[in-house]
């Protein structure tokens, strides 16, 4: 594990990583480790998949809920901005579908206000802003190692990167009963530990990951050219690589585009239908900022995953194409 984490973190640009069991725990005690707890407020979005929001009320914070950009789909810093109360300990923005929010607008707003940028990077494996990855912009990047994700396990599996040695430390006590030496507890912790095998696999994978991304944005370059006269398709944003962790089109006829490529045999996928504050487990234990979700709310009707997966051949991106503009 540990030949894995050396490797990880030299991939990420940063000092260290910490491997866990998951996603949701890289998250969890990356939140922790940032002294996030009961009482305190963690700024991030409604449009994102649910453990982000899941992983803060397991610290027994709050998740306060931004209004995302309409064009790179992330947390807006304006909206973020207006969110922060005496309260907020972190900011949390989701590098969506691959694609990283706007790092220094945040970085800024985080310095100015005193608290830390934990960057979700769950789905942005490979991606990067101002030319550095994702992940070694904050306190902290946390990464999940999903079967689908851009850097997948065989199961479960997640990471944390940091720059921050004593941040490491802490991570790595809380990720195993609070341990500083064997079978001495110096704080309590709690068991998420990335498994050998996973760790045995992940490293083949990650050598392979630079060019599993490109080809990434290989295909979405040609679903742009295919159709991008007739979808909103997503891009490269300003400073910022795209991972294409998915390929997330834009459209007001989203559900009658999607029934009728379903007829024509290709599958199609909503990343997410339900913002977190319309999901029932989490609507009355997040607050929305003041700004509102607008955006968020709009997204949640237009926004259409094609497929996309390194593997996917030339004529099937072509099928593809030809399937949305016959039916767009
Ligand atoms: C944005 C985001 N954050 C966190 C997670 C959690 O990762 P995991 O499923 O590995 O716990 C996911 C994965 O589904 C995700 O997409």
């Amino acid at each position: 594990m540990e030949a894995f984490e050396e490797a990880f973190a030299r991939a990420a640009g940063t000092r260290h990583c910490v491997a866990v069991a998951s996603g949701t725990d890289a998250l969890w005690l990356a939140l922790l480790a940032a002294g996030v707890g009961p009482g305190d407020e963690v700024v991030t979005v409604s449009h994102t998949c649910v453990p982000t929001a899941a992983a803060i009320l397991q610290c027994g914070a709050t998740p306060v809920l931004a209004d995302v950009d309409p064009v790179t789909m992330t947390i807006d810093p304006a909206s973020a901005a207006r969110a922060i109360t005496r309260r907020t300990k972190a900011l949390l923005p989701v590098h969506l579908y691959g694609l990283c929010a706007d790092l220094s607008a945040l970085k800024d707003l985080a310095r100015a206000k005193g608290i830390a940028v934990i960057e979700d990077c769950a789905q942005a494996a490979g991606a990067f802003f101002n030319g550095t990855p994702a992940g070694s912009h904050g306190l902290a990047g946390t990464f999940s190692f999903y079967p689908t994700k851009n850097l997948g396990a065989l199961g479960d599996g997640g990471a944390i990167t940091t720059d921050d040695s004593s941040f490491a430390q802490r991570v790595r006590r809380l990720r195993f009963y609070g341990f500083e030496k064997a079978q001495v507890s110096r704080e309590t912790g709690h068991n998420s530990r990335l498994d050998e095998v996973q760790a045995a696999f992940l490293s083949v994978g990650l050598k392979l990951l630079p060019s599993w991304v490109q080809s990434r944005r290989d295909i979405a370059a040609l679903y742009r050219e295919g159709f991008g006269d007739l979808l909103g398709c997503p891009d490269d944003a300003p400073r910022r690589r795209h991972g294409y962790h998915l390929f997330v089109a834009r459209t007001p006829r989203r559900d009658d585009l999607r029934r009728r490529l379903e007829a024509k045999g290709i599958e199609t996928a909503v990343h997410y239908p339900k913002p977190v504050h319309r999901q029932r487990g989490y609507a009355s234990v997040c607050r929305i900022g003041p700004t509102g979700l607008a955006v968020t709310e709009r997204l949640s009707r237009e926004i259409l995953s094609l497929p996309l997966y390194p593997e996917l051949r030339p004529a099937e991106v072509k099928r593809v194409v030809d399937a949305v503009r016959a039916c767009a």
